[in-house]
């Protein structure tokens, strides 16, 4: 049986170094690039109908890169949303951030805030932007805002720990669980991305670099979907 849309597709947007690598330009124009490949995909997200999407923009293992490309990449976010955000609010988009704010730089923490409180009430898409993000920290991160909930409330630190407890404390509460993953790049493998969510997700590796995702590029991701038979466990 086909399954419908996906209700949440997550993105590794990767690949934005080699293909500026394979164009003789700085990594960072990669990036840059990659930006805009992120706007041309609300686009076609909308017109297709899809309500959620997150996209992996900065892991939590990515502070280890040098600090010139660090720099570039939060430098290019602070752009985006001067340049892109009364675009995207008068689009009913709908933005919002799953991570650690800890190590974010302060301006463009602000920035995804303002972010954030602009596009609060809008509902024809939410884009989780997954910055600073990782899959076992938000676990671990989770968890322990659990116990903390129960020391606060006096209620035993021992009693088992429901599915439905912890998931309320993911960073990416209240998203549906991811139906599609998408890596782009020809790397497989899910570098800390979204680890519990994805639990039942379909996983669609494309060579494709990121910077060239194209409206073509989704609709093959999402035909691929459509062909899955997704059984849950079950028969
Ligand atoms: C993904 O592209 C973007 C980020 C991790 C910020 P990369 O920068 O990882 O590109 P490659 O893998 O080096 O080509
Ligand atoms: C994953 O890509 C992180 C993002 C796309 C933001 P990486 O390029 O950092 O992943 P690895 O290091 O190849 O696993
Ligand atoms: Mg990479």
């Amino acid at each position: 049986m086909e399954s419908e849309l996906p209700s949440h597709v997550a993105i590794i947007m990767d690949g934005n170094g080699r293909w500026a690598t394979s164009k003789n330009l700085p990594r960072k124009e990669g990036h840059k690039e990659g930006s805009l490949a992120i706007h041309r995909l609300m686009d076609v997200a909308l017109k297709v109908g899809l309500k959620n999407i997150s996209l992996y923009a900065f892991s939590t293992e990515n502070w280890k890169r040098p600090i010139s490309e660090i720099t570039a990449i939060f430098e290019l976010l602070d752009n985006f949303i001067a340049e892109k955000l009364e675009g995207i609010h008068a689009k009913k988009i709908r933005v919002k951030h799953s991570g650690s704010r800890g190590k974010i730089p302060s301006i463009s923490m602000r920035n995804i805030d303002k972010a954030i409180e602009l596009t609060k009430e809008n509902d024809a898409l939410t884009i989780n932007f997954c910055l600073n993000y990782g899959g076992q920290e938000e676990i671990l991160n989770a968890f322990h805002s659990v116990m903390k909930k129960r020391s606060e409330k006096k209620i035993s630190l021992l009693k088992d720990v429901s599915v439905e407890e912890l998931e309320a404390e993911l960073y990416t509460s209240p998203l549906p669980p991811v139906d599609l993953l998408i890596r782009t790049a020809g790397e497989q493998r899910i570098s800390n991305f979204l680890l519990w969510q994805s639990a039942y997700a379909e996983i669609y590796f494309t060579e494709t670099l990121w910077p060239d995702f194209n409206e073509e590029s989704l609709f093959l991701a999402l035909d691929w979907y459509k062909n899955r038979i997704r059984k849950f466990g079950g028969l």
